[in-house]
């Protein structure tokens, strides 16, 4: 794999000085959905799937970087945001970012490559963000630490690439380690690692293989309405930092004058939070029937409180549900993407050729299932 990447960077670039290369991994997360832009713990884990980045100075003024995914060549002396080439913002975003911080990025060549399905839900744009920050600040000893990283990636992403995502995918990918999740405070970015072991059960993945194109609006426009009740809440709870922690109040939501939505949004995060409480518990006492019942009801809420689902991914974990398996849900921004499902060890097989099939036949799309490993967060591949 790396010769002929390398062979591609030299094609793609010239000269002989070797890139260095680095890989930053996709993310799942186990549960806290939607709360990561209103102060709440969620539970966040660095998968195998990567986004693979070759780097070089290039000692001339110039960024130059080519994407073997859209086969498309960028070369530019600032940066502008690119209307044509939009793949292209995600890299000249962190740029920007880490200029502002003070550092000044003389010009080198990039190449970028990977295996994150796109538009799957794990966060293949998180991955390059922090893959560009990570690897610009080793290639040019920046020193930034792994957290900062994250939060310039997001910054990127909220500021220049215009989505307002959250902290999670970002902070994961840079801090990942392999085995371990992390429980994430996103109000604080305080964060302890944590091994779940899940006995005889497994997590894998379905990618349901549809991507609805609301997801940047949608998703902005929630983060609004969370602000809006914030607000409302805020007149009796002036003390509180974030929605989230308003939640340590038994709340009368009749109390306050949210609109139908604002207290959709209000019941699916008060209910998010109670749900993580009792999942980390589930685990630690081995009960993995339970945690997965749990991450069936983040399911639900997602899908008729928090309207991010989509008909697609209701209907894989409803075939699922009906088919016994533990739990499933959709993880991530959603209205598409994947499905995270955890089942007793050995069902998965039989599973995925009847639910692949139930799948196919109500909409003619192929699902695809993976297992995955749970790996370390952005680092540096050495040469042999
Ligand atoms: C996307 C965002 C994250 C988070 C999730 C939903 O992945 O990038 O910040 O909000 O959706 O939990």
């Amino acid at each position: 794999m790396n010769a002929s990447l390398l062979k591609l960077f030299y094609e793609k670039f010239g000269g002989e000085e070797k890139p260095r290369i680095f890989r930053s991994p996709a993310r799942i997360n186990i549960i806290g959905e939607h709360v990561d832009y209103v102060g709440g713990l969620v539970l966040p884990a660095a998968i195998q799937f990567t986004t693979n980045l070759l780097v070089r100075p290039n000692h001339i003024p110039t960024y130059r970087i080519y994407s073997t995914y859209f086969d498309s060549f960028l070369e530019l002396e600032k940066v502008e945001y690119q209307k044509d080439k939009k793949w292209a913002n995600y890299i000249l975003g962190v740029i920007l970012e880490i200029q502002k911080e003070g550092f000044s990025i003389p010009g080198f060549d990039m190449l970028v490559e990977g295996n994150i399905p796109q538009g799957a839900g794990l966060s293949s744009s998180a991955s390059l963000e922090v893959g560009v920050g990570y690897s610009l600040s080793e290639c040019f000893s920046f020193e930034i630490p792994r957290e900062k990283i994250a939060v310039l990636g997001q910054r990127a992403e909220n500021n220049f690439v215009g989505t307002k995502c959250g902290i999670m995918d970002q902070f994961i990918i840079s801090v990942g380690k392999k085995n371990q999740c992390i429980l994430l405070n996103t109000e604080t970015l305080s964060y302890t690692y944590t091994n779940i072991n899940a006995d005889d059960h497994e997590f894998y993945l379905i990618n349901s293989n549809v991507k609805h194109s609301l997801e940047t609006s949608a998703y902005n426009t929630r983060r609004e309405e969370c602000e809006s009740a914030f607000t409302k809440l805020k007149s009796k709870f002036p003390n509180y930092k974030n929605l989230y922690s308003i939640f340590e109040n038994e709340i009368n939501f009749l109390d306050f004058p949210f609109t139908d939505t604002e207290y959709k949004r209000v019941q699916h995060i008060s209910g998010e939070k109670k749900r993580t409480e009792n999942i980390i518990r589930a685990f630690s006492d081995g009960n993995m029937k339970l945690a997965g019942s749990i991450l069936t009801k983040t399911h639900e809420s997602l899908s008729k409180l928090f309207e991010v689902s989509c008909p697609e991914t209701d209907f894989l974990v409803n075939s699922l549900v009906s088919e016994e398996v533990s739990g499933a849900r959709m993880i991530g921004g959603g209205f598409g993407g994947c499905v995270l499902v955890l089942d007793k060890i050995g069902k998965k097989e039989e599973l995925e050729k009847k639910v692949k099939k139930k799948y196919f036949d109500e909409y003619g799309i192929e699902a695809e299932f993976y297992s995955f490993q749970i790996s370390d967060g952005v680092s540096e591949l050495l040469y042999d």
